[in-house]
């Protein structure tokens, strides 16, 4: 109890002075709750509006990944540049430091791997377990044209109904399948499937053509998906030209740890997505970090 006999008058009501409203930054969240934007301003950073998010939940359907053999080895020496975490409650719970400062994007959809049919997803991890861990956002596939995509569509709303009434929001992350065409078409149907029915934000892969038309017709942020190993510099040129183009920033794997320098991949990536860097600017940092052997 404050010592009431040693109260002032309090003067400071600034009355001329209008309480500022401020809009919040992200694009098509500003109707969310405090916790739910709280959790979302942790992701992507208010002063750019992006987020460079390090993806490393392969091993839910493919177990230990080239670059993802040991997590401890690979991942932490250089975890703590990326903006976010993108990962498994296994890796999580066994590997990464409770003391780890980055937000936590959770994968809560599973079970199948890449011997069976891979969209006959479930959700994998209950919405308390992402309660406990703290997580900023979990993260769902959806199979648009898959064999299962009412099923997967459905995981994803259930997980959008539990994260709105907790304040955790729900990544949508777009699955294609192997014979499906990769064009502008196909991810704007997708991406815009998953914000209509819900999802704070949309993962999608890069198209050279249109892909300006698939972030403009999605109503939340997209974040560029990596896909498989390419050279540095065509990953740096597709990470500039997804944000120049529309994207709130990319989630990228393959292309950061399987590089022979992840450290300076991941700090060239951040000055494309933070600062509008030019790829070849981009490249020229990677090669300078790279020959300083910075890995730590
Ligand atoms: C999608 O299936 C998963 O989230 C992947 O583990 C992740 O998106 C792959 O990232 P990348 O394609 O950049 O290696």
């Amino acid at each position: 109890m404050p010592d009431i006999d040693g109260l002032k008058e309090a003067k400071q009501f600034y009355a001329d002075t209008p309480q500022k409203t401020e809009g919040f930054f992200l694009k098509g969240s500003n109707s969310l709750d405090w916790g739910m934007k709280n959790r979302l301003a942790r992701i992507f950073n208010p002063k750019s509006g992006r987020t460079v998010m390090l993806a490393i939940d392969h091993g839910y359907f493919q177990g230990p990944t080239t670059g993802l053999e040991r997590v401890d080895l690979n991942i932490m020496p250089f975890a703590q540049y990326a903006d976010t975490l993108m990962l498994t409650r296994g890796i999580l719970r066994s590997i990464i430091p409770p003391s780890y400062p980055k937000p936590i994007v959770l994968r809560v959809s599973g079970g199948t791997s890449i011997l069976k049919e891979l969209s006959n997803e479930d959700i994998a991890v209950g919405i308390e377990e992402s309660i406990r861990l703290n997580v900023c956002a979990m993260a769902v596939q959806v199979f648009i044209g898959g064999e299962f995509e009412k099923e997967s569509i459905i995981n994803m709303t259930k997980m959008v109904d539990m994260g709105n009434r907790y304040g955790i929001p729900t990544l949508a992350v777009t699955a294609v399948g192997k014979d499906m065409a990769r064009d502008a078409r196909y991810f704007r149907l997708a991406t815009r499937i998953c914000a209509e029915l819900g999802a704070h934000y949309v993962k999608t892969y890069y198209v050279e053509k249109d892909f300006e038309t698939v972030c403009a017709s999605c109503p939340v942020p997209i974040v560029m998906a990596g896909g498989k190993k390419i050279p540095e510099p065509d990953a740096l040129t597709m990470a500039y030209n997804a944000v120049q183009q529309g994207a709130s920033g990319v989630d990228m794997g393959r292309n950061i740890f399987q590089s022979e320098s992840p450290i300076a991949m991941l700090k060239a990536i951040r000055a494309v997505v933070h600062e509008n860097e030019t790829p070849e600017k981009a490249f020229e940092l990677y090669m300078t970090l790279k020959n300083q052997k910075i890995e730590k």
